[in-house]
């Protein structure tokens, strides 16, 4: 009697796995007793459908993928896995996700992302969207990594964020996972597991986390704007710089003096093109990478030390605080003119709350829900479907 159930069960799980399309033999634990991920699906991590206001000169020359290590899928699926995988941290605890989420546009909500140990890190947790518009792709808020390839090998080794990881050993855990060699072998070729080959793959994912789909896109791509964005958004572009004169026109905003935001967040992408520069924090002290706006809603809290913890506290901040030091950026500065006192934008609060309805048009829950950026470890629940 109990073999008949057990038959029947059997028959009907794997009569669901076939409806399902999912392979029958889907196995959550690997060859080393830890979990293993969700490998059913083939995502397309290539970049081909970008729409056109990605694909201006100015972008193309900030794309920062080196010759040597292209993005495929296959590089990019494993690289998902390995960006989720708790085995690169020593104790089996921390993955790249923990800190660099999703949801949170691959920032952390806290000010200082806890590590492996508890230990906190002293800088807010990057944002990794559009990370391949960096023309030098150099990594940190400081740009003291010179490449992002050897940039995504850090954390594995650093004392807060994973953990000191021998090496030697790493490798050997991912061989011993089964699953993994063959996941090198469709990115690479042989199945050899390599730090370098590691590196390659993490940052083949980081550069295909393209947001493109949000309102401020389908905006972009519209024939009238008007038609997309609200005016309070339209009032809001118009403050932030950039918005198109035939638009700016259109709404009686084109005597309307900008806040110039665009001279340093600039293109489609959002993005600072030429590197590092002070914004007028830290007393004027320090240059500081830029990461990409888009989906800035979802990344609070804001700049390299997580100092803001809303978007009114920046809005607020090139208001009124901006601090002068060695590096404080003359853009800053009234006309840009160094011998210019900085410009002292007061807006009416409309004014602001413009801007932020602005800045949250680059919210692209497509992106932040993607199932290719997902976590490959988190199972789809047999009943989900
Ligand atoms: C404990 C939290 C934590 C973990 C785990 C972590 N990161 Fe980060 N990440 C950060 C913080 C904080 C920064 C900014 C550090 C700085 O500038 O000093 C950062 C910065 C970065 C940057 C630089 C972004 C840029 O635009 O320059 C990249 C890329 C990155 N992390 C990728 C990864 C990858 C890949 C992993 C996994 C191998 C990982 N991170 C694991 C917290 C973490
Ligand atoms: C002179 C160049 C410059 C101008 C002009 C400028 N910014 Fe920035 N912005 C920066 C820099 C540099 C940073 C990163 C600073 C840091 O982290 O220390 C930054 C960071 C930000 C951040 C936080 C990003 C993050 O991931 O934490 C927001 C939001 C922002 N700026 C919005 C604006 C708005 C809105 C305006 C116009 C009112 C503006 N910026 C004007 C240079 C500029």
């Amino acid at each position: 009697m109990k073999t008949v159930i057990g038959a029947l069960i059997s028959a009907s799980i794997f009569a669901y796995s076939l409806a399902s399309g999912n392979s029958p033999s889907t196995n959550k634990i690997a060859k080393d007793g830890l979990p293993a991920p969700d490998l059913s699906a083939n995502y397309t991590y290539e970049a081909h459908n970008l729409p056109d206001h990605y694909k201006t000169p100015e972008l193309l020359d900030e794309f920062n993928e080196p010759k040597s290590n292209p993005l495929t899928n296959a590089g990019a699926s494993l690289g998902r896995v390995l960006f989720y995988d708790k085995r690169l941290s020593i104790n089996n605890t921390t993955s790249c996700a923990s800190c660099h989420i999703q949801a949170n546009n691959f920032s952390d909500p806290v000010r200082q992302s806890k590590g492996f140990n508890g230990r906190l890190t002293s800088l807010h947790s990057m944002s990794l969207t559009n990370i391949r518009y960096f023309k030098s792709g150099h990594g940190f808020w400081t740009e003291r990594v010179d490449s992002l390839e050897k940039q995504a090998l850090r954390p594995i080794i650093d004392q807060t964020e994973m953990g000191t990881q021998d090496i030697p050993e790493l490798l050997k855990e991912l061989e011993n996972t089964g699953f993994y060699p063959e996941l090198f072998e469709r990115a690479f070729g042989t199945a050899e597991i390599t730090p370098a080959r590691i590196g390659f793959a993490l940052t083949q994912f980081e550069r295909s986390l393209v947001s493109s789909t949000s309102k401020f896109d389908k905006a972009l791509q519209a024939d009238k704007m008007e038609d997309v964005l609200t005016k309070e958004e339209i009032l809001g572009y118009a403050l932030f710089g950039g918005a198109p004169i035939q638009v700016l026109e259109r709404n009686n905003l084109a005597n309307l003096p900008s806040m110039g935001c665009n001279q340093c967040h600039q293109t489609a992408a959002m993005v600072l093109v030429g590197g590092k520069t002070n914004n007028g924090i830290n007393g004027g002290y320090g240059q500081f990478k830029v990461p990409s706006l888009r989906n800035i809603e979802v990344s609070a809290p804001y700049m390299h030390d997580g100092r803001f913890p809303t978007l009114l506290r920046v809005i607020e901040h090139y208001m009124e605080n901006i601090e002068d030091g060695p590096d404080t950026d003359n853009r800053l500065r009234i006309n840009n003119d160094p011998t210019q006192q900085f410009e002292r934008f007061r807006r009416s609060s409309e004014e602001q709350d413009a801007i932020i309805a602005f800045l949250k048009t680059l919210t692209d829950k497509e992106f932040l829900t993607d199932p290719k950026f997902s976590d490959p470890f988190n199972w789809p629940k047999a009943d989900s479907k």
